[in-house]
């Protein structure tokens, strides 16, 4: 196995901030750090993650994405679809102690990325990995019915909501993490797209960090 803690690269240490979402009381601070770890060590070697993003890996990638947890509620199982390095996946479920999360990816290398850090930070039993498309029916069979669909740097919003809406129960939500594009992606959806879904919304979590995070949330027909 992997040691990720003789990464290459130097992990900043996290920004106090930090403490919120993974607080060093239950744990989660260490299963935080040791994932920091594996994206700046083994992430970066392996081409999963570009070394200047490691300077900002809390900023930008851990704690952005674990802000998101505001909008679960009481949700206790999410489908992250194209997670790459696990990315929101990972940080919403070191977040989130209870929350089951599906990793959908499909490229093999960072399926055995994702399955080498899930059971170093000994979590594989809240976790699968379903190596596919979204939009595979073979992915549908194993996901279908999700309450709540994440995604972070897939695709445009429209295509995402063609891929992930069939893969929604009725009310479920798609949260896209989109940063500033949100309102542009929103602007930009066809008509036929807008057809199909039930409401958009773009809330900004997150925000006591430097830069919080734009989501649009798509509610799937059957919701509010
Ligand atoms: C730019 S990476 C982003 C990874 C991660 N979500 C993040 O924010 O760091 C996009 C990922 O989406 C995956 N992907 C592309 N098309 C997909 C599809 N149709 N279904 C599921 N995943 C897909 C790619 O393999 C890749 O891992």
């Amino acid at each position: 196995m992997t040691d990720p803690a003789r990464a290459a690269l130097a992990v900043p240490a996290p920004p106090p901030v930090a403490q919120r979402y993974f607080p060093d009381e239950d744990g989660r601070g260490a299963l935080a750090r040791r994932y920091a770890d594996w994206l700046a060590g083994p992430g970066v070697q392996r081409g999963l993650i570009g070394p200047r993003e490691v300077p900002r890996l809390w900023e930008r990638h851990l704690l952005n994405c674990a802000a998101v947890a505001e909008l679960l509620g009481s949700i206790d199982r999410i489908v992250d679809v194209g997670a790459g390095a696990g990315l929101p996946g990972i940080p919403l479920a070191i977040t989130c102690p209870a929350l089951r999360v599906d990793l959908v990816e499909p490229l093999q290398r960072r399926v055995g990325f994702l399955e080498d850090v899930l059971a170093d930070l000994s979590v594989v039993g809240r976790f699968r990995v379903i190596r596919g498309r979204a939009e595979d029916p073979a992915v549908r069979a194993v996901v279908g019915g999700a309450p709540v669909i994440v995604a972070r740097a897939v695709a445009s919003l429209d295509r995402l909501v063609r891929w992930t809406l069939p893969l929604l129960g009725s009310g479920g939500r798609l949260l896209a993490l989109k940063g500033d594009r949100a309102a542009s992606e929103v602007a930009a959806l066809s008509s036929a797209t807008r057809r199909r879904i039930g409401a958009v919304d773009v809330v900004s979590c997150g925000r006591e960090l430097t830069v919080p995070t734009q989501v649009v949330i798509v509610t799937s027909r059957g919701g509010r």
